[in-house]
């Protein structure tokens, strides 16, 4: 349970926030339990840019406007602190990067991981596996001839295995399946705690912790298997655990201990598939309604490679990948919130913010904000040939500020290689008025993507 801290500085002055009164709290108490996304977007809507929801067991408060954005996570961010969805979080992935408070422990954390994450150390093994990873996708694909399938799944144990071999030297192919039925117990649970007005501790023997409990210990299983095996190999790879089991604290000169390695391997693990896949998956579902863009992505891929594979150094010249990538980022953006506690009250917009709020920045609503997108459902990623949005924060699927997205470059590079190779050989088409639908939990997933492969 966060504890609301004590009051830093004289409180701040600012309008009040508008938003839901009265009977009006428990019908959007409602709404945003079940349809958070458009209740989210009707509030902006009703209210304008800021909107508290005083909805227990926090009072919320959604911040909207570029302008708010970064502020929280920028010029700002000092004011705001890791929020309970991180807390509850912590019962699954403990302390690791994504996690831990901003301080400097977490310094420390994102220090020894970085390194990994620059351009520089992207150019090299990450390519040939996501061009390996997805060339087995696409033989699976064959297989399945003339069937409409749904390939959410399948994006899903493409980025598991991209991460697996990348980060930690394996292939995570044969574990998908334990691993998705694990997360599919785990990360609702973390959702709905972070929701309930009551969260009894987790040694309570009821229904529900039993089954987080054993679903947590499958994803012990495999992060152990990973650390236990590397260990064993007495193997200095140059990748991700290696770096974690070769880091030294600067002042005690102490390895981390078996729980932060543990709990690092866990986070990437999850941080590092789990959007990604998403984001796979909404991406090519939007290629498969739009095939007009398909068609345009394909002659891109032939034109630079001329019948050759596509491989990572072609990306920079297939800017219509990367614009069919940012396009369905705006639209479904895998993390679909950020949340931050407010430490300190603070005014934003004009508007207080009184300390303790959760304050949610909402990149789906906030990637359809009309002032900075013309016509903001619709899919076109011609928008992005002008150069974006003219804000900044008006788009930010990565985050921003100091607790970005470390593996956003890592992102980029596996989804548009993966999209590029695919496109090269397949045109996906969706059965006639198939939607995916969103599915918003830790990420924001799609119901199915049903698609049918023609082979070019
Ligand atoms: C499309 C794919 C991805 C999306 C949309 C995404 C989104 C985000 C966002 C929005 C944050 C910031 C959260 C916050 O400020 O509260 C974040 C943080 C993080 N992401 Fe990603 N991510 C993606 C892929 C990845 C990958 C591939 C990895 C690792 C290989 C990764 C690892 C992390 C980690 C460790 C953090 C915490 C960083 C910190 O707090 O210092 N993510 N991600």
């Amino acid at each position: 349970m966060i504890e609301t801290p004590p009051a830093a500085s004289p409180p701040a002055r600012g309008r009040p926030l508008p938003g839901p009164a009265g009977l009006d709290v428990l019908r959007s108490a409602w709404a945003l339990k079940y349809h958070v996304l458009d209740t989210l977007r009707g509030a902006v809507a009703r209210w304008g840019d800021a909107v508290a929801f005083p909805v227990p067991p926090w009072r919320m408060v959604l911040l909207n406007h570029p302008d708010h954005v970064a502020h929280v996570l920028q010029a700002g961010a000092a004011r705001y602190g890791r929020s309970p969805n991180y807390t509850e979080m912590s019962l699954l992935v403990g302390k690791g990067l994504l996690t831990s408070d901003d301080g400097a422990p977490w310094r420390r954390q994102r220090r020894i991981a970085q390194p990994m994450f620059h351009k520089r150390a992207l150019t090299g093994p990450l390519g040939p596996i996501v061009a390996r990873v997805t060339d087995d996708l696409l033989a699976d694909w064959r297989g399945r001839g003339d069937a409409t399938f749904d390939l959410v799944p399948d994006a899903s144990r493409l980025a598991l295995r991209v991460a697996g071999l990348s980060l930690f030297g394996r292939d995570l192919g044969g574990e998908a399946d334990a691993l998705s039925r694990a997360l599919a117990v785990a990360l609702p649970f973390v959702q709905h705690r972070t929701e309930a007005v009551l969260r009894p501790p987790l040694w309570l023997p009821l229904p529900g912790h039993l089954r987080f409990v054993a679903a947590r210990r499958a994803l012990d299983r495999v992060v152990q298997g990973l650390i236990d095996e590397r260990r064993r190999a007495h193997e200095q790879a140059p990748d991700l655990l290696g770096r974690l089991l070769d880091a030294r604290d600067p002042e005690s000169g102490e390895a981390l201990s078996d729980r932060q390695l543990r709990d690092e391997v866990m986070t990437f693990l999850l941080a590092g598939h789990e959007t990604s896949a998403n984001a796979l998956a909404w991406t090519l579902h939007e290629l498969s309604r739009h095939p007009e863009v398909a068609r345009r992505v394909e002659a891109e891929v032939d034109e630079v490679t001329g019948g050759r594979p596509v491989t990572a150094d072609d990306l920079p010249r297939l800017p219509l990948v990367a614009r069919v990538l940012d396009e369905a980022l705006r639209l479904h953006p895998p993390a679909w919130v950020i949340e931050r506690l407010a430490l300190e009250d603070d005014v934003v917009g004009g508007f207080c913010v009184p300390r303790g709020s959760v304050v949610l920045l909402c990149t789906w609503t906030t990637h359809r904000h009309a002032a900075f997108w013309p016509e903001p459902d619709r899919f076109d990623p011609d928008r992005w040939a002008a150069g974006g949005p003219g804000h900044r924060m008006a788009y930010f699927p990565f985050g921003g500020g100091q607790r970005q997205c470390i593996g956003e470059e890592f992102a980029r590079v596996e989804l548009e290689l993966a999209v590029a190779r695919v496109a090269q050989v397949a045109h996906l088409e969706a059965p006639p008025d198939h939607r995916a639908r969103p599915c918003p939990g830790v990420t924001l997933r799609p119901d199915r993507v049903l698609v049918r492969a023609r082979w070019r």
